[in-house]
């Protein structure tokens, strides 16, 4: 008796083979023949098997027959073709084994379909549903494509710090990392003395892994970080998470348009991957949650993102007759409506926006020769909006310089920052990609909260 999954199972080469499951009944149905239907599913996929449990078993009538969702269960039998429609197997058992019953009239996920909302505060239970087995089964995929996309390429992982010192965005929106006893501080001239502090100097949780990237990109040519990232901002949307998941790839001697091709390509084998090796997962997604899904992935895998600089991107915008809530002018960030707007509507296709002005960018990114922009990109994806943000990297010592007094950044605090423009330094970019936001773009789910294990939101840390 071979232990073999439920993916395994419901393939067609299964058949005639005596084999060990190990799942949760999905439902019962009991025949009026003598015999019950169990639907079974451990996870490998999004279907289930139908297990055949014969009356003449043992424990038919004491066990089997108040079997309900969520029991777990070892299912010993044959793998047979099956006549139902849809699937290809089913088992006929020889034993069932009960590990542990759930009450059915208590059981939450028992019944009626519940909404997004409710399961989010049954974040213990709602992997069991459908839709977060194949939200976990995709994110699988989507990491595993990122590292195999990064590793065929030649770019070694590198493990950047969670706690650091400096804030990379510049956006002060950190959450500080702090072993003093908020209720009795030590104190320097009424301020609290953070040189006693268990690092010695004020710490806090990452925001990006750049700065770091770029210290071995500087040494080792073409790097990624993929890790956990922090943003201590207030900003209850869609589409915006305390922690969230963010890919960043670091290449010395790479140009501003070297690293758009390499976005580019990047995105389209993740989506390849997505739709290659999670089939079934987007089926569903495609038949229950956005009808859109496949078909957009398969356009975008085919065809060239638009790219657009900042300032056409303003005229456009400024052309277009639409009325937006935020006003379009040139030095102004772009809000998420006009993103929205410019990839949805106008391109209809993934949209990278380059070269914007200095003053909204953070102090790493390249000046360019006009001097009143900066050689950034942002990659746009239609109703997502934002997925990466990157650029080149200012590698001029002086023009480094002057950006960061512009900024009023400390150079103290950035010391070995700037060390790497004083010892060889090279052209080099990057970007950061956020994995939940690729994940919704792919599943097509509304919201962030949703596509990550367990989300952290203001006032959300429970699970
Ligand atoms: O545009 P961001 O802030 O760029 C950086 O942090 C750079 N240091 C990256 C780099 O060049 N190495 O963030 C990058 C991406 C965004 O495009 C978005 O996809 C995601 O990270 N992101 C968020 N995702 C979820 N919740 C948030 N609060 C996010 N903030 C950014
Ligand atoms: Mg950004």
């Amino acid at each position: 008796m071979d232990k073999i999954s439920v993916a395994a199972a419901r393939q067609a080469e299964a058949i005639g083979r005596q084999v060990t499951l190990q799942g949760w009944i999905r439902t019962r149905r009991d025949s009026k023949g003598g015999f019950s239907f169990l639907e079974l599913n451990d996870g490998s996929s999004q279907g289930n098997i139908q297990v055949i449990a014969d009356a003449s078993l043992a424990n038919y009538e004491s066990e089997i027959k108040h079997l309900s969702a969520a029991c777990s269960v070892t299912v010993r039998g044959e793998v047979k073709p099956s006549g139902g429609k849809g699937q290809a197997t089913e088992v006929l058992a020889s034993e069932v084994i009960v590990h542990g019953w759930a009450d059915a009239e208590n059981y939450p996920l028992q019944k009626k379909q519940h909404s997004f909302e409710k399961l989010r505060e049954w974040a213990h239970l709602r992997p069991r549903t459908n839709t977060f087995g194949a939200i976990a089964r995709v994110r699988n995929c989507v990491s595993r494509s990122i590292h195999n996309f990064f590793q065929e390429e030649g770019f070694l992982y590198i493990h950047t710090p969670i706690i650091t010192a400096s804030d990379c965005e510049g956006a002060g929106a950190m959450f500080r990392v702090s072993t003093i006893d908020p209720a009795k501080p030590p104190l320097k001239e009424g301020q609290i003395d953070y040189t006693q502090d268990f690092f010695g100097r004020p710490a806090y949780l990452t925001v990006s892994g750049q700065l770091n990237a770029e210290i071995f990109a500087c040494a080792l040519g073409k790097v990624y970080t993929f890790g956990p990232t922090f943003r201590a901002e207030n900003s209850n949307t869609s589409r915006h998470l305390a922690e969230f998941w963010m890919i960043e790839p670091e290449m010395a001697f790479y140009e501003l348009t070297d690293n758009m091709d390499l976005a580019e390509r990047f995105l389209k084998r993740v989506f390849r991957d997505a739709l290659d090796q999670c089939g079934e997962d987007m089926q569903f997604f495609n038949d229950r949650i956005d009808d859109t899904v496949i078909s957009t992935l398969d356009a975008i895998i085919t065809s060239s993102f638009e790219r657009v600089s900042y300032t056409d991107a303003i005229d456009i915008l400024a052309k277009s007759g639409r009325k937006f809530e935020f006003p379009v002018a040139w030095g102004t960030d772009l809000q998420a409506e006009h993103e929205r707007f410019l990839t949805e509507e106008h391109f209809k296709r993934p949209v990278v926006l380059y070269n914007y002005p200095r003053s909204i960018k953070p102090f790493y990114m390249r000046v360019n020769d006009d001097e009143k922009t900066v050689r950034a990109m942002d990659v746009l994806v239609p109703k997502v909006g934002e997925i990466i943000g990157g650029s080149q990297r200012e590698e001029r010592l002086d023009v480094l310089q002057t950006r960061m007094d512009e900024q009023h950044l400390k150079a103290a605090d950035y010391w070995w920052y700037t060390e790497l423009r004083r010892y060889g330094t090279v052209p080099h970019s990057g970007f950061g990609l956020g994995l939940e936001r690729v994940i919704q773009f792919i599943t097509g789910m509304q919201n962030i909260r949703d596509v990550i294990p367990f989300p952290r939101t203001p006032g959300n840390a429970e699970f």
